[in-house]
């Protein structure tokens, strides 16, 4: 039977999907769901038996396989085991948690925080939590997948706008009727693009028009503030989130999200997000290691001042090259290279050369718009940033684009 012609819509989907992998495989252009075998330090990796520059990783600081870290995991695993005894609201909470939280709350500057198992469940059920039918949420065009499917879940009025366009915010902000709920939401740092959100202007507009703000830290917390607390340390706007959401799966080297906030807020939360309720604890291990990530960020501040030095390092040496890397600021860099097929060459040639980097094509990004959303890390040195730029830069010209 021929699923192409056939009337199940699932089938169809499921043939597609399969046909668009296939033929990437056979041009030997599939670069996804590659199995990394080993750590060689913050900045390499073992692939296909390979050792491969990372230029991939969210491990901003280089902390996945920090001696600290790894410790706080063991020993979580010698006292506690490897699991919990279910959710946390009955027997699945342990004084980890608790302390995670403390340390979360104190790192964010804020009264309380809450954890949940993933940065993605944290999203959906807080958007869904907090907001209902009669409610407005505003959400940036290019928020993550999590937020959009939070907004979508929540059953409020869903408005999205332009990118990073606070006019455009503001507008649509003014003509919701007077006396409702309204939460406005937006990443901190742009997890395809790199770059930041207009804070002081969304900050403004939020008090203006009484809306709540939202802001997901994924990719800003560690990266941004000179201590690495995020984006209000960045523009000295202390204390002006509603709800600061965060991972603990990018620089902090583990899993889950977390909200922090206003302690009746995360009680409510507790209390009301069916994430929290009705799914497992994070396992003792990765909260463990959570909490002394956190510890590390503090202690050991001379990896900021690397990631800064190094991104400042790959964005003008790309640029330098010919490389549009559009208008990020931080170790997302995105290499413009316009066609997926474009951005499958690239990445053939980079990770032949020893990088491993991956592209981003449609429909993640529009169509015209394929990447390598390549990114840099503490961990990385000087001389390997310009190796790896000079392979890039050897592709960009074998393919047409610099
Ligand atoms: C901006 C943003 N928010 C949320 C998430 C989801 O986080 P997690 O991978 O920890 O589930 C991601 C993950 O890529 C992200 O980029």
């Amino acid at each position: 039977m021929d699923w192409r012609t056939s009337n199940d819509m699932i089938a169809r989907r499921v043939a597609a999907m399969r046909e668009r992998f296939e033929d990437l495989k056979e041009k030997d252009l599939y670069f996804y769901n590659q199995p990394i075998s080993e750590l060689r330090g913050g900045a390499s990796v073992i692939v296909n038996g390979r050792e491969m520059g990372m230029y991939a990783s969210y491990s901003y600081l280089g902390l996945v396989g920090h001696p600290r870290i790894n410790q706080a995991a063991q020993d979580a695993v010698a006292k506690y085991g490897t699991g919990t005894h279910g959710v946390r609201s009955l027997a699945g909470t342990l004084d980890l948690h608790l302390e995670l939280e403390d340390t979360i709350a104190e790192f964010k500057h804020a009264d309380a925080a809450v954890t949940f198992t993933s940065g993605y469940v944290t999203n959906l059920t807080v958007v869904s939590s907090l907001m209902g039918r009669g409610d407005y949420v505003f959400s940036d065009k290019l928020n993550h997948a999590s937020i959009v499917d939070g907004c979508i879940m929540s059953g409020a009025k869903f408005r999205r706008f332009r990118h990073n366009d606070m006019a455009q915010l503001e507008s649509r902000l003014s003509k919701v009727p007077s006396g409702v709920s309204k939460l406005v939401v937006a990443d901190a740092v742009f997890s395809m693009d790199g770059d930041i959100i207009d804070f002081p202007k969304i900050v403004e507009i939020c008090k203006k028009h009484n809306a709540w703000l939202m802001i997901d830290e994924a990719h800003s917390l560690g990266v941004l503030g000179k201590t690495g607390r995020g984006i209000e340390e960045h523009f000295d706007l202390p204390g002006t989130i509603d709800i600061k959401m965060g991972t603990l799966s990018k620089t902090i080297p583990s899993v889950g999200g977390y909200v922090a906030g206003d302690k009746d807020v995360i009680s409510y939360l507790r209390h009301a997000s069916r994430a929290y309720i009705f799914s497992a604890a994070l396992p003792p291990a990765q909260a463990a290691a959570a909490n002394e990530s956190f510890k590390v960020i503090l202690d050991e501040p001379w990896r900021i001042e690397k990631l800064n030095a190094n991104t400042e390092q790959f964005i003008s040496g790309l640029q330098a090259r010919g490389f549009d890397t559009m208008q990020t600021e931080t170790a997302i860099v995105p290499v413009l290279c316009g066609s997926d097929e474009k951005a499958f060459a690239v990445t053939g040639h980079a990770q032949k050369n020893d990088l491993f980097v991956l592209p981003v094509v449609s429909p993640a990004v529009p169509v015209g718009l394929a990447r390598l959303r390549a990114t840099v890390l503490a961990a990385h040195e000087p001389d390997q940033i310009e190796y790896a730029m000079d392979v890039i830069a050897e592709a960009g010209k074998q393919f047409g684009i610099i």
